[in-house]
């Protein structure tokens, strides 16, 4: 079976859900405690062995491409620079979907499996393996496209993609069907599609034939249904914690718990909830 090698991190999406502050600000720059969003998950992947890195971008996100200056790199964990990365850069012409920006990776991917992470998500690991590891790793024993999972509350479907399935055992999942926001009363499961995502190369001709779909984009869920269609298609129950940081509730509620993990706030975190109990 084909090693990953390389990973794809879309951050093209125009962040209307943050507004006004991505009107001149990309989301996957916004700070937790000193580093970007996309720094976690640049990191992420240089953790689980990926060193070719693919970030699509759009119009607004040149300050991306300014914070991975090759002198900017050495703040990032790579563990050794044997695992020092390459990172690309290419720039989704419309901001027409998520199905959309991932078309632009074809050329960077050629013909081997690829990881994606979403560049607004940041994932926190219960276990000694990250999220993206732990991904690989069900890869590894299946052999199959696999994407991760999680339960989200019925009436936050209509915020994801939503699958049904049948439980493998455990944490994995062989996918039937896959919706893109589904409204509660039409979605198919509770189980939502988190964005992270391990592709085959095929998934490039899946998203070749679909049609704009939720929101009038090319949906990636859309693509992803046509290959459940004629292969087999796993998900992963990840164990750990996700932090989407699209909207401004979702980013302070990340940086607040990312501070209260950090010993070095801890002096600042309790005094403000000193000052918060007196009023
Ligand atoms: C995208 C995907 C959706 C997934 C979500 C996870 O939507 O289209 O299927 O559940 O990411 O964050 P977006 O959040 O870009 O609207």
């Amino acid at each position: 079976m084909q090693k990953i090698r390389k990973i794809v991190i879309p951050a093209a999406g125009l962040g209307s859900r943050f507004y006004p502050l991505t009107k001149a600000q990309p989301k996957e720059m916004l700070p937790i405690i000193d580093k970007p969003v996309i720094h976690y998950v640049v990191e992420e992947a240089i953790k689980a062995g990926i060193n070719q890195i693919l970030i699509i971008v759009g119009k607004g996100k040149e300050a991306l491409i300014n914070y991975f200056d090759s002198h900017e790199l050495d703040s990032l964990d790579t563990e050794g620079k044997n695992r020092f990365p390459e990172i690309f850069f290419v720039r989704q012409k419309k901001p027409v979907g998520l199905g959309d920006a991932i078309r632009y990776a074809q050329k960077f991917v050629g013909n081997e499996p690829f990881l994606v992470l979403l560049g607004d998500t940041i994932y926190q690991s219960s276990s000694d393996m990250n999220v993206a590891q732990q991904l690989l790793s069900a890869f590894e024993k299946t052999g199959s496209p696999i994407i991760a999972l999680e339960k989200v509350k019925k009436e936050k479907t209509k915020d994801y993609g939503i699958i049904s399935g049948e439980n493998l055992g455990g944490r994995l999942w062989l996918i039937k069907k896959l919706v893109e926001k589904p409204e509660p009363k039409d979605a198919p499961s509770d189980l939502a599609i988190t964005g992270a995502y391990i592709l085959p190369p095929e998934i490039f001709g899946y998203l070749e034939k679909i049609k704009p779909g939720k929101n009038n984009e090319y949906q990636l869920t859309d693509a992803l249904e046509l290959l459940a269609r004629e292969n087999k298609l796993l998900g992963y129950e990840f164990d750990g914690t996700r932090y989407d940081i699209g909207t401004k509730e979702l980013w302070i509620r990340a940086f607040i718990e990312f501070i209260d993990k950090d010993p070095r706030f801890e002096k600042i975190l309790l005094e403000t909830i000193e000052k918060h109990n007196k009023h």
